[in-house]
């Protein structure tokens, strides 16, 4: 939308008109001119991004970690930091750090998994409260079956759901990590509970060719045969259904969490984003931190795009349609907030839904991106989206109000780095990287 204004009032957008209708809007809403801001050349706003699958925690060692495949992955690096949110200062220190940089990259709604511990969760949603920040957050993410009977899990649910109800920007969502991981009454127990509370679900469906059950001709019968699956269920990966199973998620409505750098990096496989377009179902990104190493959904879309264009590589006769950058951005948006069940609070901008926005700035001083007086609109869009980041976003609100941003007359920027740097700093860096790559070359 071109030469346009956006009104928010109370966190809410409550007017999208043409410009030349502003000084008419002022009076109607009595605003002050104080209240009006005005976007320099260049300057856009776009939706805050939605992240539909990220875990807290494992933020810890969000990029590194990266040789192993998912289940040595999970029992060599992620159970083991996992378990250290039982320390609650760990735990404070982390999801205050994960939330913070989610935010700083654009994310106004996340989709979290905790942990398995109850505390520890209490945390994030702490964290994420102080910083008004919606989200879904997990209820349980239930990884032992040996240390937690059914009737615990159940107990610390319908609680923690009670609690996590007093804020309206906080989700509950029931988290069964996945099918490895979860018995089949529990399973059953968290269906009960979805019959009194109608929750969001999550968890992680076949994400590795070694998920997939011989023999078994639909892998989500478990999940729906105890009511789980919902138009509020986020199934994570799905990169091995088969269109059978396709039809039945876009039956009951569910989505999928698309998180292709986690794909890459756990070398679990290629989601085929355009056929899972084709067959009709709702997908949206997720950076699934730390399977994936970064933190920002950019990054997802840059991810997907990589992706998607390996596939059209793979198909013979050029016949593969890659996906657009108006498909990515969409993904990284609206698709979000819709997998999520959120499209009538989220993920676009129309009057009535939470003004939850970035104001990108393509001509800030640092900007990692350089734009020509010939660039189009969606010329600078598609650097911002390909080569921008945090560095370009001076605003990010959510739910109207700023959470944060490279806005240069609130934090002024530090004298160029550079300048200070000397010769002798330089080889004292260059010496140093030297010894710790004294490796043999085929580690
Ligand atoms: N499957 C079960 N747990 C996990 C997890 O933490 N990350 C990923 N990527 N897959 C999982
Ligand atoms: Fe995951």
């Amino acid at each position: 939308m071109k030469d346009m204004v956006i009104g928010v009032n109370k966190g809410k957008i409550i007017f999208i008109e043409d410009e030349t209708c502003l000084s008419e809007l002022m009076s109607e809403y009595n605003i002050p001119p104080g209240n009006v801001r005005h976007l320099d050349k260049r300057q856009f706003l776009m939706p805050g991004m939605v992240d539909t699958h990220i875990h807290a925690p494992q933020y810890v060692f969000a990029g590194s970690n990266m040789d192993l495949q998912l289940r040595q992955w999970l029992s060599t690096y992620t159970l083991p930091t996992e378990a250290k949110m039982k320390d609650l200062d760990f735990a404070n220190d982390v999801c205050d750090k994960v939330v913070n940089r989610t935010l700083k990259n654009g994310t106004t709604t996340a989709c979290y998994y905790a942990t398995m511990y109850r505390n520890a969760s209490d945390v994030l949603c702490k964290v994420i409260g102080k910083s008004i920040y919606p989200s879904c957050v997990d209820l349980c993410a239930a990884s032992n079956k040996q240390t937690q009977t059914d009737k615990t899990v159940y107990r610390i649910h319908t609680d923690f759901v009670i609690f996590l109800f007093q804020n309206p920007l906080l989700t509950p969502i029931i988290t069964p990590r996945s099918i490895r991981t979860c018995s089949e009454e529990l399973i059953k127990s968290l269906g009960q509970l979805n019959q009194t509370y109608r929750l969001p679900v999550q968890t992680h469906i076949l994400e590795t060719r070694s998920d997939i059950i011989p023999g078994c001709q639909n892998h989500l019968d478990v999940w729906d045969k105890h009511g789980l699956l919902t138009n509020r269920t986020i199934l994570g990966h799905c990169i091995y259904l088969s269109d059978n199973e396709l039809d039945l998620l876009k039956l009951r409505g569910c989505g999928i969490a698309h998180c292709p750098n986690s794909n890459i990096t756990l070398r679990s496989g290629l989601l085929d984003v355009r056929h899972v377009l084709n067959m009709g179902c709702k997908i949206g990104l997720g950076t699934d931190v730390a399977g994936g190493y970064s933190s920002s959904i950019l990054d997802a879309l840059r991810s997907a795009c990589q992706i998607s264009k390996t596939l059209a590589i793979q198909t013979d006769g050029g016949s593969y349609k890659a996906l657009t950058y108006q498909a990515l951005f969409r993904l990284a948006t609206l698709g979000g907030s819709e997998v999520l069940g959120l499209e009538a609070t989220t993920g676009s901008f129309v009057v009535g839904k939470d003004f939850d926005a970035i104001l990108v700035d393509p001509l800030v001083a640092d900007s990692p991106f350089d734009v020509f007086s010939t660039d189009t609109f969606s010329d600078v869009l598609q650097k911002f989206l390909f080569l921008g980041d945090d560095r370009n976003m001076i605003d990010v609100f959510v739910s109207g109000k700023r959470v944060c941003g490279n806005n240069k007359m609130e934090n002024p920027r530090q004298p160029i780095v550079q300048k200070y740097r000397t010769q002798a700093d330089i080889y004292h860096i260059e010496h140093r990287i030297l010894r710790y790559h004294f490796a043999p070359l085929n580690t």
